[in-house]
């Protein structure tokens, strides 16, 4: 067996015209997947799937699906239309996810929901939607993009609601593969440290300024902080989100992985 063949296998990439979900459609299209990406602007995923494309020269294992995942009868009607055109679609990424920051004192309720929404409930609905074709094909890889922020709070204010929705992302996952499991299908997550994609580019700025240093000085502090001295990049997440969606992880399940410069070793 080859561990990390995807041929034969259908995807879809919730999130993935964005920094991290659109190498991880390359990396599992060059394993052999046919790969979707959704998300809500069609703009973003028209050119993603272009340069996609245009990167690996295939052609034909691209397509993407307008879809909010936190609307349940468009998630729902995504499934449907995805697992016709293109399969049995049997590998599932969640790597959708926004980001406000605001200390608690002015956090509005409304925008902590918004956070939740988007980055649990949706992971929820994905997971109602496509599960049930994954057990009619008694397999199945679910595979969530958590965070470090999960685990480890910030010592700085701006992180109530990110962090609380990857904590309750984590334990949706282990519910989700304690569920699943009977029915061949595998619910793992994986949690980055802070990596440079268009979500954080803004936080990065905010952060400097508010040091009153640039942004690549406060990126080398950051580095400086971690076992493994730099920061990470998205690429470096791509080879534990191909091991989730490969049979080198048949067995695993309900389980978290850090990909994060060694931070949850010492934080
Ligand atoms: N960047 C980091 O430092 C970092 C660190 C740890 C964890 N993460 C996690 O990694 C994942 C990917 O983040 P990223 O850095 O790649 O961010 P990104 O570049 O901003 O990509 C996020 C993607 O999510 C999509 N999205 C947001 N809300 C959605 C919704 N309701 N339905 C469907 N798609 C939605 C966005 O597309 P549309 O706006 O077009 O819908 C975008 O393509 C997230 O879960 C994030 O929390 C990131």
């Amino acid at each position: 067996m080859n561990f990390f063949d995807l041929t034969g296998k259908n995807a879809i990439i919730f999130g993935g015209a964005g920094g991290l979900g659109k190498l991880i459609a390359r990396e599992y299209a060059l394993a052999g997947a046919k790969v979707a990406i959704a998300s809500r602007s069609e703009e973003k995923l028209a050119a993603a799937v272009a340069d996609l494309k245009a990167e690996t020269g295939l052609e034909d294992a691209f397509r993407y699906y307008v879809c909010d995942a936190t609307d349940e009868p468009a998630v729902e009607a995504t499934a449907k239309k995805a697992n016709e055109e293109m399969g049995p679609v049997t590998i599932l990424v969640n790597s959708q996810g926004i980001n406000k920051k605001f200390p608690v004192f002015e956090f509005a309720v409304e925008d902590f929901n918004n956070v939740m929404n988007a980055n649990v409930t949706s992971i929820l609905i994905t997971a109602k939607h496509f599960a049930p074709y994954m057990k009619e094909a008694h397999y199945g890889k679910i595979v969530n993009v958590s965070s470090v922020r999960g685990r480890i709070a910030t010592k700085g204010p701006g992180n109530a609601a990110y962090c609380s929705s990857k904590g309750a992302e984590d334990m949706l996952t282990k519910v989700l593969a304690a569920e699943l499991g009977p029915y061949g299908i595998t619910v793992n997550a994986f949690g980055p440290n802070i990596m440079k994609t268009p979500m954080m580019n803004k936080i990065f700025e905010m952060r400097a300024n508010e040091a009153g240093i640039t942004v690549e000085e406060y990126l080398d502090r950051q580095a400086a902080n971690l076992p493994l001295r730099r920061m990470s990049d998205p690429i470096d997440c791509v080879g534990t989100a191909l091991f989730l969606a490969a049979p080198a992880s048949d067995f695993l399940t309900g389980n978290l992985l850090y990909p994060d410069g060694g931070l949850t070793a010492i934080g």
